[in-house]
């Protein structure tokens, strides 16, 4: 069998901390499930933005496309300024990657609190594909007689046919495969407003239906979504919606499933040779870097997720069911430094409990 080769770039702040225990639990089930792992490491983020001006280089992004997987930490540096990062590097890979979808899980593990009275695991699990490359991220706009008093300032968004096509037929897929009872896919977008771009969104929406008859297909207005989302969140199965709107709602899921903590996502490119990243939705939260008190909970769940669309369902599958015993059993809180044990005893916990 040969090898998986991950990319992994651990990132700034916490980012290292969090990537240190996915590797150790990836470590231990590789060696149970009996496969092998061949690690890169890019020392991409803001150190070496500081040291050198580089985001992504050339050479660097030409090697990324050679690896099976990334697993990505976290990027952000408090003496970055905001965007150089965000845009230059995880942007960027996500475009140059063509990682068209971002995938999030939406799940209330056990004896995680929820901010929301009375819910329970079964109330919060569902799955928001966001689409990656388009809509208001595509970094088109300008500025027209920037810092004087008749300043204006434009900033695009785009939709394509083919950018809301393949990832809603994606998502139509992805539901149908989910098989939950529901087996409902929601479009969340705004057509009472956003008269053209999602005019379009909902005009492919409703042709791609008609190829997946067994799939429900529902519509929320985004605002209504949110409302949904903490008032009824058992009602949603899968969510499909624009860049923009999923960036936003995907945090308010992080929340109710308990935090950044235990958030991950996968940015997917799942085209024939395309190469995807995974990553844990928090950021590198640079006052509790080196301390070990970050939850690694959501950086050992994207690599679950990098396990999983990888090849490897019964190692991620594993995982995922040891993490929910260590949530359940063990930990007292999954907030950085409530956890009641430090970032490397709970990686320690999940590879007790594989
Ligand atoms: C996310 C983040 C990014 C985004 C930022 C850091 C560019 O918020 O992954 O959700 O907006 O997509
Ligand atoms: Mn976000």
């Amino acid at each position: 069998m040969t090898a998986t080769r991950i990319d992994v770039i651990p990132g700034d702040g916490t980012g290292p901390e969090v990537t240190a225990e996915a590797l150790k639990v990836l470590r231990a089930v590789s060696q149970r499930d009996g496969f092998t792992c061949e690690l890169g490491n890019y020392d991409l983020g803001g150190e070496r933005y500081l040291r050198t001006g580089e985001t992504l280089p050339p050479s660097v992004l030409a090697e990324l496309r050679t690896f099976d997987a990334i697993f990505l930490g976290a990027v952000g540096h408090p003496q970055v300024p905001p965007g150089v990062l965000e845009k230059g590097l995880l942007l960027e890979l996500r475009f140059q990657l063509d990682q068209y979808i971002n995938l999030r899980p939406v799940k209330l593990f056990p004896g995680v609190e929820t901010p929301l009275a009375g819910k329970r695991p079964e109330d919060v699990d569902f799955v928001v594909v966001r689409e990656n490359t388009e809509d208001l991220y595509c970094g088109v706009g300008g500025f027209l007689k920037k810092g004087t008093p008749e300043e204006v300032a434009t900033q695009s968004a785009v939709y394509t046919r083919k950018g809301c096509e393949r990832c809603i037929r994606w998502a139509f897929e992805y539901t149908r495969r989910r098989n939950s009872p529901k087996k409902t896919l929601t479009l969340v977008a705004k057509t009472n407003v956003l008269t053209f771009g999602h005019d379009l969104w909902w005009r492919t929406f409703q042709e791609v239906a008609k190829e997946y008859p067994d799939v429900k297909a529902d519509y929320n207005h985004v605002d209504a979504c949110c409302m949904w989302m903490v008032k009824t969140p058992e009602y949603y199965d899968v969510i499909v919606t624009t860049n923009m709107f999923g960036d936003i709602i995907t945090d308010l899921g992080a929340m109710i499933q308990g935090g950044l903590g235990v958030a991950a996502g996968g940015n997917l490119n799942p085209d024939p040779g395309g190469v995807s990243m995974f990553e844990p939705m928090g950021g590198s939260a640079p006052k509790y870097t080196g301390q070990n008190v970050i939850n690694p909970i959501a950086a050992i769940c994207a690599m679950a997720m990098l396990l999983e669309h990888t090849g490897h369902e019964p190692s991620a599958a594993r995982i995922m069911k040891a993490v929910q015993h260590v949530t359940g059993a063990k930990m007292k809180s999954q907030a950085a430094g409530k956890m009641g044990y430090g970032t490397r005893e709970v990686g320690d916990l999940v590879v007790d409990s594989l």
